[in-house]
């Protein structure tokens, strides 16, 4: 199977680049920050309770699948509701819990293994997919990120606060990068993409032709 991982930072435009680059490779797209969020809100939904192996058995025995931007947990859709500022708030805490890293990890890797995947998130091309075929690693000013989320919301009749969705990138920026496992950096073997001032299709256009040289490079 080929593998091209888009890791990056909240916001950076990872999953309209992951799912555009998808769609022109003929690839399937998994959002691996949407099953993180899927825990979260089985979590919120549970009333918080502590992260117990009772919790973890309980995540582990769901099954979970995606379907364009939506995931697929045991038989149930969810799209919006992973979306929401109380998801948003609790899912780094969720997704510090090494038991919950290592039952994603393994999810994820069951999911792409039978089709060419664009898979996004932020430790897929340094853990969950060591040996991908082309890494990027996705990056854009603070700014710029929440801008793009602050939009979004909006666009979805959300409520959202410019302030709120900066500091909630910030904090979420130092969680994710800090953390002792799977911290959020580039693979040694990462292209740096920063997306500041380009549009979407530029930056589809940009990877598209880093794959076109790879599979060259790979042919020859
Ligand atoms: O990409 P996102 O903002 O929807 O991700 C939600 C959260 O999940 C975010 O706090 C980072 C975390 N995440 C992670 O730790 N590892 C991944 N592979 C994907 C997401």
């Amino acid at each position: 199977m080929i593998y091209v991982t888009i890791d990056g930072p909240a916001g950076s435009g990872k999953s309209s680049v992951a799912a555009g680059l998808a769609k022109k490779l003929g690839f399937k797209h998994l959002n691996t920050g949407n099953l993180y969020r899927g825990v979260a809100l089985l979590w919120l939904k549970a009333g918080r309770p502590e992260f117990s192996q009772e919790f973890f058995d309980m995540i582990d025995k769901k099954h979970f699948s995606v379907l364009d931007s939506a995931i697929i947990m045991n038989g149930e859709v969810h799209e919006d509701d992973l979306r929401t500022l109380e998801v948003g708030k609790v899912v780094s805490k969720v997704a510090e819990v090494p038991e919950i890293r290592k039952i994603i990890t393994d999810k994820s890797r069951d999911i792409v293994k039978s089709d060419n995947f664009v898979v996004e998130g932020r430790d897929i091309g340094t853990v969950v997919l060591p040996d991908a075929f082309l890494k990027i690693f996705l990056t854009a000013s603070v700014e710029e990120r929440a801008e793009r989320r602050y939009k979004e919301l909006i666009a979805k009749n959300s409520k959202a606060d410019f302030e709120d969705i900066i500091n909630e990138i910030k904090t979420r920026d130092s969680i994710d990068s800090s953390r002792e496992i799977a911290p959020l950096k580039p693979a040694l073997d990462a292209v740096t993409v920063l997306t500041d001032g380009l549009s979407l299709d530029d930056v589809i256009e940009k990877i598209y032709n880093l794959y076109r040289e790879r599979i060259k490079i790979a042919e020859n």
